[in-house]
């Protein structure tokens, strides 16, 4: 049985977007996974205290002689890791507070970063240990994200945390500008929930030639849909997250794009230039050998060119490698080419 973890951080109980946003994702895990359980913990009706030094102390002793009672000061860190542990997947909802993640979110983390629980050092280096999980993060602020600004301090936080506890396979569904009008509020939770849609969708099975795992096939169909997902969001550090450090880009008729900065600078002024309205794919092929996978499909974009109505659709041939890395599946070389 499937669980999923929903943390919610939003201290508005009632009329919180990143909760509503939230809630609709929920809906959509589990009729996609029928019979799965949710647990909630809701940060704002039950938040959990700041770290304390007997807390402190408490993670920092010896282990407990196995089978005795756990020291007092672990019990509510021991019962979150437990509860974060038994989770697939974790659904986080939280609201920018004052450029960053709100005080309930980091105390709760503060308590289940814990040595040996959730992360380890492994000859000097930190290892995070609940590397079987993934997680979506909906995250709500009142301004508009600017790409390099310091209030990107909450997604880069929470990034950051989750990878360190192992957890990389995050994807993020944000809504800014919901102190701006009705409007516009509305069309951006649309299009948010338009994304969630999008992650659960089940893209088409590809002919698969070589031994691939269930795992295999799972985490390339996940980067498929990531793609799309940063694709359509226009989030070219979310896109560049997806590929290797040399990733080739061939796009007939322009020079090599070569190397994870010259691709994220590529896309960046790819998605200032446009918006895409969709963006399908259909894998028809992928064959592996070694650490390698080379996959033929067909892809449907249909694009938005600044200041000209409206939109733009082609349809594509893309041949694609991907490498297994050290952190998973990754793009390695992305080729499309105009069927028309
Ligand atoms: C205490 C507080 C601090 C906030 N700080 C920021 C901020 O630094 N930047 C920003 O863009 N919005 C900020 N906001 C606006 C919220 O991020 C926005 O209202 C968001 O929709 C709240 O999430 P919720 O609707 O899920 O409660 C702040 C709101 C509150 C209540």
């Amino acid at each position: 049985m499937k669980r999923l973890l929903r943390i919610d951080a939003s201290a508005r109980t009632q009329g919180s977007i990143s909760r509503s946003v939230a809630d609709y994702f929920q809906v959509r895990w589990t009729e996609s996974n029928p019979g799965g359980r949710v647990i909630v913990r809701d940060l704002a009706r039950y938040p959990v205290p700041h770290l304390d030094a007997a807390t402190i102390a408490a993670f920092l002793a010896p282990p407990p002689p196995s089978g005795g009672p756990p020291p007092e000061g672990l019990v509510l860190s021991d019962a979150l890791i437990d509860e974060l542990s038994s989770a697939d997947h974790l659904l986080i909802s939280s609201p920018l507070y004052n450029l960053t993640l709100p005080s309930t979110l980091k105390a709760y983390f503060d308590h289940v970063i814990r040595n040996d629980r959730t992360f380890a050092q492994v000859e000097g280096r930190y290892v995070g240990l609940l590397t079987s999980k993934s997680a979506s993060v909906v995250t709500a602020r009142g301004g508009v994200a600017s790409p390099a600004a310091e209030d990107e301090l909450q997604t880069r936080t929470l990034r950051a945390i989750l990878a360190f506890i192992g957890v990389t396979k995050v994807d993020l569904i944000s809504l800014d500008g919901m102190s701006g009008d009705e409007a516009s509020r509305s069309r951006r939770i649309a299009r948010a929930r338009a994304e969630i849609d999008h992650l659960f969708a089940s893209p088409g099975e590809p002919v698969c030639l070589g031994p691939f795992t269930e795992e295999d096939r799972r985490e390339i169909g996940g980067l498929r849909a990531a793609q799309a997902a940063a694709i359509q969001r226009g989030d070219a550090e979310a896109y560049a997250a997806l590929c290797t450090d040399d990733i080739q880009l061939l796009i007939p008729g322009h020079e090599v794009v070569s190397g994870l900065e010259r691709f994220l600078a590529c896309e960046a002024e790819l998605f200032r230039s446009a918006s895409f309205a969709s963006f399908r794919k259909t894998p028809e092929r992928i064959e592996r050998s070694g650490d390698l996978a080379v996959e033929v499909g067909r892809q449907e974009v249909a694009m938005r060119r600044g200041g000209t109505a409206g939109v733009f659709a082609a349809r594509q041939k893309y041949t694609h490698v991907f490498r297994r890395t050290a952190q998973g599946w990754r793009f390695a070389v992305l080729m499309s080419n105009a069927i028309e």
